[in-house]
């Protein structure tokens, strides 16, 4: 270190803790050689697409990787929680509990069914939905719950499945954010009746775009593999494509209507090669996070998100971390974001925006689909719903920073701790 904790900041023209022209951070994507082959070889076979050998040799490795009997891989991470949603059968009239901070698909997909979305807020200490919040929330309409697995929190899934077992509902995990975490041993995505994944090219698992479902029901599996292939049945192994012979399709009376959600055999490839890092990236991640964590815990101001002891590997899409402005003479959050974000030389974000307050769910906008009676028109319209932590968690003290800071030395997360520790040092010149 060759900086005072006193050095002008950064946002003020300060020479920043690290200079990222010398001292770039690790790079995301991650890919070698062995995609490259694997996408020529793709290219060449021809096999392009269409429930190809990579495919099912990458859901069979999904399946096998979270423990589940089956997994599907489907266009990315919001067609999946859609598709989950009618697999379940859930449609006109049904509520479903979620978390008011997330990504907006987790609502809008249960729009897409024209179900009801119902906003719970989350838990101080984790920013996952809170099992009391859901207690209150359900009504005789409640049809499932989803939990989202957020950042590097995992949703308590113990109390969770106890309300669902209670209550009769479904359970669709939201895991885009937690591929391979582990709540008592088991992955995410196979504690509920159903997982949801995002292979987005932020995501800890990637192929640019795409996702995948896991279960354990072969009901909702056949449901899931029809509803992502045009209604059809699953294909029955050695299946010959030129044949539509009987059991291809459901029958009359059982037939699912649905279109066509299937990723190609290049993102397979690419799957095929990432999944086989990510153990190991995870590992880093997870080792680097409690590093930096027992290091930012030792300032004022600052609190790691809690890691719940029963969540026996961690996944972190973002780290993220508490920030308390009284301990920084009153910085608001949103400065102490920019500053850190010039010291570091990468982007700092706050979490997600509450969704009675985001602009991307705005289900009003959907009028001629969704206005289906005044009375269901009411509500599903987001600003009903009261989220104090949410809006707490998002304006006040949420700082988030995307996980490949966690794929970096344990150097590096001293660094980070270090420019935190400047900018307190600093917060009174920051202020002004
Ligand atoms: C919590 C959550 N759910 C669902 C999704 C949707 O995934 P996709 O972008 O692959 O559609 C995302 C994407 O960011 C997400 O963060």
């Amino acid at each position: 270190m060759n900086y005072n904790f006193s050095d002008k900041p950064a946002v003020l023209g300060g020479t920043p803790v690290r200079d990222t022209r010398t001292m770039p951070w690790p790079e995301w994507p991650v890919w070698d050689e062995n995609e490259e082959k694997a996408l020529i070889k793709t290219l060449r076979s021809g096999i392009w697409s269409y429930n190809g050998p990579l495919e099912n040799q990458f859901n069979k490795m999904f399946a096998d990787y979270n423990g589940t009997e089956y997994a599907l891989s489907a266009a990315n991470g919001t067609v999946t929680l859609q598709l989950a949603l009618e697999a379940c059968g859930i449609g006109l009239g049904d509520e479903v509990i979620l978390p008011g901070l997330t990504w907006q698909a987790t609502a809008a997909t249960v729009l897409d069914v024209n179900a009801l979305p119902v906003l719970a807020d989350v838990c101080e200490d984790t920013w996952c939905i809170d099992p009391e919040k859901i207690r209150e929330a359900i009504s005789p309409r409640t049809k499932a719950i989803i939990p989202v697995h957020l950042y590097g929190s995992f949703a308590d899934m113990d109390e969770i499945m106890k309300i669902a077992g209670e209550h009769g509902l479904f359970v669709i995990e939201d895991c885009a954010h937690k591929h391979g975490g582990e709540w008592k041993g088991k992955k995410a995505g196979s504690i509920g009746d159903i997982g949801s994944f995002s292979f987005q090219l932020s995501k800890l698992l990637t192929a640019g775009e795409g996702g995948a479902l896991t279960t354990s029901s072969f009901s909702l599996y056949e449901k899931l593999d029809a509803l992502r292939n045009c209604g059809r049945r699953p294909e029955p192994a050695g299946f010959d494509k030129t044949d539509k012979g009987a059991g291809f399709y459901f029958d009359a009376g059982n037939f699912l209507q649905s279109g066509n959600y299937r990723i190609t055999e290049f993102q397979a490839a690419i799957l095929i090669e990432g999944l086989r890092r990510l153990p190991e990236q995870n590992k880093r991640r997870e080792e680097n996070a409690l590093y930096l964590n027992s290091l930012l815990e030792k300032l004022p101001g600052i609190k790691p998100v809690k890691r719940d002891e029963r969540q026996t590997a961690g996944a972190y899409y973002n780290f993220a971390f508490r920030y308390n402005s009284k301990a920084f003479s009153d910085l608001p959050a949103e400065k102490f974001r920019q500053a850190l974000s010039a010291e570091l030389g990468i982007e700092i974000a706050a979490s997600y925006i509450p969704l009675n307050k985001c602009s991307l769910y705005a289900p009003c906008t959907k009028a001629p689909r969704h206005r289906l009676s005044e009375e269901y028109w009411k509500a599903i319209d987001p600003s009903r719903f009261d989220l104090p932590v949410c809006d707490r968690i998002h304006s006040g003290e949420s700082v988030c920073v995307h996980h490949k800071v966690l794929m970096g030395t344990r150097k590096d997360m001293e660094m980070f701790a270090d420019a935190v520790r400047k900018i307190y040092e600093n917060a009174v010149k920051l202020l002004a």
